[in-house]
């Protein structure tokens, strides 16, 4: 793949956890307004990935750039004021809080009340089911709905790109095929994303580049209906009827 002018690029990332080497030069990139997929199983160093662009973590070697600017090693709230928002694996959404209340914590940036209010009518827009229980406590979703919560959350901060770290773990399947249709809308709309995922055949469906990494380094990339054609990727993660 070309490197794209603009967008992410992620050149020749290192991470250790202490003497625990997890990303071993990871070079990625997601060009602005596309699906680009990065896949592995458990422990391939995925979250790191994530952890590493969104600003949580700082990577021992590379560099990050997204749009035309350096931006490894600045903190998690100058990359997010970048247009760079992760939604962690695990949703992580605020229990003991509103629905409302834990999109509002979204949009941290916004100070403007009339703009928040904006963002919060187009993401009950794009989730009706939250606007109908807004005023539930955010504990009582389904885990589903939770992930959809954690979207929502993302998108209240207007992101440029968007990294969803396994969006789909755990949740049954009609909900998943409803979270993919949605981050297929989600793109549509210009955002890009950085779709990291164990789900590897509904991924490659959606994703127009996919990587895959394995103990920290990628070991395959390419279009994604390439990869879901490729025999390798069809034995280690489509399972026996790809
Ligand atoms: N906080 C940590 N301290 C030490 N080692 C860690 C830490 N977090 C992750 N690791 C290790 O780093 C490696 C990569 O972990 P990572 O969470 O990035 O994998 P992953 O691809 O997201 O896996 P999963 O699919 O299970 O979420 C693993 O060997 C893991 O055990
Ligand atoms: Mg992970």
């Amino acid at each position: 793949m070309s490197t794209p002018a603009t967008g992410l690029v992620l050149d020749g990332i290192d991470f250790a956890y202490g003497g625990a080497r997890a990303l071993n030069g990871v070079s990625l990139a997601v060009p602005t307004g596309g699906v680009v997929a990065l896949l592995g199983s458990n422990g391939a160093g995925k979250s790191t990935t994530a952890k590493v662009i969104a600003g949580a973590l700082r990577p021992a070697k590379g560099t990050i750039v997204f749009n035309g600017e350096a931006i490894a090693g600045l903190p998690s709230h100058q990359v997010m004021r970048r247009g760079v928002v992760l939604v962690p694996e695990g949703r992580l959404v605020f229990a003991q809080m509103t629905i409302q209340d834990n999109l509002m914590m979204g949009a941290y940036k916004e100070n403007r009340s009339a703009r928040v209010a904006e963002l919060l009518e187009q993401n009950y827009a794009r989730f009706p089911r939250l606007k109908e229980r807004r005023h539930q406590l955010a504990g009582s979703l389904s885990g589903g709905e939770q992930q959809m919560l954690a979207i929502a959350r993302g998108l209240m901060a207007e992101p440029r790109l968007l990294v969803l770290d396994e969006p789909s773990l755990g949740i049954m399947p009609k909900l998943v095929q409803e979270i993919f249709a949605l981050i297929r809308r989600i793109a549509e709309q210009g955002v890009s994303i950085l779709l990291i995922e164990q789900n590897a055949r509904a991924s490659l469906e959606l994703a127009g580049y996919a990587y895959v990494l394995e103990k920290g380094r990628i070991i395959l990339q390419g279009e994604g209906t390439r990869l879901l054609a490729d025999a390798f990727v069809q034995n280690a993660y489509l399972g026996t009827d790809a």
